[in-house]
């Protein structure tokens, strides 16, 4: 079966997760957790880098670490996974949803700047899939208004805008490694280069008795145990060490899917600009709105190829009701048309051309 995603544990694996049992450090305190941390601070080209249990640890974090109060808003992308939403929504944030750029999978400064307030606190634009937002546009936005950038790179580690990591431009931004381009299990990081934003988030995923003893007899905000354990960053380094490799073999991943399906009927392809690095956690086709998607899956796991739907813009999820009659063109035609197809960095190439091949055909038929 050809799945959409594989994580690949090697023997540098093994061998930190044996260094970091037999030295008896399995938990937060161990000597990975740095490790990993200063490693991927350089790696970003950052400041700082904290890390935590997951990216929704991450997002849990945000606003009580930027101070996001309630009633204060926060622009988000509606096409995107629904974690950032949930931890806004959470805080007390009022939600703004803001559509793609056209023919795009990132969030439209042009619809961002229709919807800013004087409550703005933060524009928050996903890298989705690994393709990077448009930075340079996002950040003259929030310096002009003097609102919080906050990068989702769950999906993009290591894509870059232009010359620059995704990840270095917003003011605090935050990574996955549940399955992602480092998959160390669970986990999760955020960068900053800002000293007090960083320090404070390590202290809110800290309970209060752990590192901060002066606070046992009185502590003043909520700071429970987001942590990222030891054998996990033992994992995650050994993945970060080996993150250069791994995205070499997913671009290829992607040029052999361009030329298979650039002009193949019933599918569109978003093309990337070639300034950027995208890293592609997932390669996505549009399909023909003709076909029927429930049938291409059907087909196409009988083919051994696990095929998904995008995302549902998050707008148009009953959970966020007051915004169902909401209409965001661009992030509707993507969530009706984008499907996911295998994209392990483990698929060789002749199996690539295969899954290709053989999803340009089924397409073909169903027409
Ligand atoms: C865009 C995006 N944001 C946030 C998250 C949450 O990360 P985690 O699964 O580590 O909690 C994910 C996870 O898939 C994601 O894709």
């Amino acid at each position: 079966m050809f799945e959409l995603d594989e994580p690949y544990v090697g023997k540098e694996e093994l061998n930190y997760l044996k260094e970091a049992i037999e030295s008896g450090w399995i938990s937060a305190m161990g000597p990975f957790v740095k490790k990993f941390e200063e490693k991927f601070a350089e790696y970003i080209g950052v400041k700082y880098a904290v890390s935590c249990a997951s990216g929704t640890s991450a997002t849990s974090l945000l606003c009580p670490t930027l101070k996001i109060k309630p009633g204060d808003e926060v622009i988000l992308q509606s096409l995107t996974f629904t974690a950032d939403a949930w931890a806004m929504h959470q805080a007390g944030a009022k939600i703004i949803f803001a559509d793609c750029a056209k023919d795009t999978f990132s969030i439209d400064p042009d619809d961002v700047r229709k919807k800013i307030s004087k409550k703005t606190k933060i524009i928050s634009p996903t890298h989705l899939y690994g393709r990077p937002s448009k930075m340079d546009e996002l950040r003259e936005i929030c310096d002009q208004n003097s609102i919080y950038l906050i990068e989702d790179c769950c999906q993009a580690i290591g894509s870059k805008y232009k010359d620059k990591m995704v990840g270095s431009m917003g003011d605090f931004n935050f990574y996955s490694f549940h399955n992602k381009l480092i998959a160390s299990g669970e986990g999760g990081m955020i960068t900053t280069n800002d000293k007090n934003l960083a320090e404070r988030f390590d202290k809110l995923k800290n309970p209060p008795a752990v590192n901060r003893p002066e606070e046992r007899d009185g502590f003043t905000e909520i700071s429970m145990n987001h942590r990222l354990s030891n054998l996990h960053a033992a994992v995650g380094l050994a993945q970060l060490e080996r993150l250069e490799q791994n995205i070499k073999k997913k671009i290829r991943m992607a040029e052999i899917y361009d030329k298979i399906f650039e002009n193949a009927d019933g599918i569109n392809l978003i093309k990337e600009d070639e300034e950027n690095r995208t890293v592609w956690w997932r390669y996505t086709i549009l399909l023909d709105p003709k076909i029927n998607v429930n049938k291409f899956k059907q087909k196409a796991l009988e083919n051994k190829i696990v095929v998904r739907e995008g995302y549902l813009p998050l707008h148009k999820h009953p959970f966020f009701k007051e915004h169902n009659n909401l209409h965001l063109p661009n992030s509707e035609r993507l969530g009706r048309e984008a499907i996911d197809i295998p994209s392990s960095f483990k698929l060789k190439e002749d199996e690539i051309i295969l899954i290709g091949q053989t999803l340009k055909k089924i397409v073909k038929n169903l027409l």
